[in-house]
């Protein structure tokens, strides 16, 4: 088969696309497919890259980045059509051939959001992953957390504000809050890699912590500090209505970092391990993929999906579901299946052969 491997994109979480571009572009097996790598510039171009793992390696100094190269990758003309073309820099239009399917390996708001997944549902285009309604769903904080709640998944307690309703300053979120015990997390409702989102330790730095916030998106969530264990299970759809199967749990342990931000996630910041397989009991470990389990199907999951935990005296609460999770061979997603027996390389056929299937 031919796979279009899209990567890059218009979202805040460009560079960590790209990044998971480099492991896919290694892995993938390369003689049950011929790979065709579409980048997508931060001002959304889509530009045929070269393929190249070496050229997306994530290196902190220097984040991998698609840069406009003059070309501009023309998806097929007609619902049905399969066939792509290129237009060169210089002008020429030239095929590539027929595409069975994308895998969109795209993070964020136009790639992770249903967006991009409507637009190749109109095409009648196969394609990895999540679908509109779910990627939609678990891009927004706000609505992942209704869905979630209606099915009985315990979230973490907060608000949301609109951006009319705050006045600039913290008045109104204190008053919403009353007393509910600090520290609190002040998030976008739609970004990830927890790009815009602090922690507050107090009531004073609530104001920057929702400018920070608000200059992501026009919704925030201001959560309570949940106190558990952070555990994340990778949860894959069946083939052909087989029921989805849960990973073992991985967990991120915070020695010294305040919480698992994007320095500690991407940056090499210190302070922060992942550790996978976590150190759980049986117990544990079954409560945590059944509510993963759970989850996935209270948001209409398709293809896949990290669920993000925090083990609480009383049991796992769900932070977040990601419908496209990091994806770089040490990221926790492909982590956590390699744990459970599941290669890299395997791992990316199953997202692949699911879509065909
Ligand atoms: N949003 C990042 C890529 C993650 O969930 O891993
Ligand atoms: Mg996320």
């Amino acid at each position: 088969p031919v796979v279009a491997v899209l990567f890059g994109g218009r979202s805040s979480e460009h560079s960590i696309s790209s990044a998971t571009a480099a492991g896919v572009l290694e892995a993938i097996d390369r003689d049950r497919y011929r790979v065709i790598p579409v980048g997508v510039t931060r001002t959304g171009a889509f530009v045929l890259e070269a393929d190249d793992p070496a050229k997306f390696r994530l290196d902190p100094q220097h984040m991998p980045e698609v840069v406009d190269n003059g070309t501009r990758v023309l998806w097929p003309e007609a619902a049905g059509d399969r066939r792509m073309r290129v237009r060169t820099a210089e002008g020429v239009l030239e095929d590539l051939g027929a595409v069975d399917v994308v895998l969109p390996i795209l993070h964020g708001s136009h790639g992770e959001d249903g967006t991009i997944q409507g637009f190749f549902d109109t095409l009648e285009l196969p394609y990895a992953g999540g679908g509109v309604l779910d990627s939609a769903l678990c891009m927004d904080k706000h609505f992942m957390k209704v869905a979630l709640q209606a099915a009985g998944v315990p979230v973490s307690p907060g608000i949301t504000i609109r951006r009319p309703d705050w006045d600039g300053t913290a008045a109104s979120v204190l008053a919403a809050m009353g007393d509910t015990p600090l520290p609190w997390f002040v998030k976008p409702s739609r970004a990830g890699s927890s790009v815009g989102v602090s922690k507050v330790h107090t009531v004073d730095e609530l104001d920057d912590a929702l400018r920070i916030a608000f200059a992501e998106d026009d919704k925030v969530l201001v959560e309570r500090g949940v106190v558990g264990r952070e555990v994340e299970v990778g949860v894959l759809e069946g083939r052909s209505g087989a029921p989805a199967r849960a990973s073992l749990p991985g967990e991120i342990v915070l020695t010294t970092r305040e919480f698992y931000d994007f320095e500690g996630k991407y940056l090499g910041g210190d302070g922060v391990e992942v550790v996978c397989p976590a150190v759980l009991t049986d117990a544990e470990t079954e409560a945590v993929q059944q509510m993963a389990l759970r989850a996935f199907a209270a948001v209409d999951g398709r293809g896949l999906a990290r669920v993000d935990f925090f083990l609480t005296e009383d049991g796992p609460v769900v932070n977040e579901l990601n419908t496209m999770p990091g994806f770089t061979p040490i990221s926790m997603f492909p982590k956590c299946w390699i744990a459970s027996g599941m290669t890299y390389p395997a791992l990316i056929s199953e997202l692949i052969e699911t879509a065909l299937a």
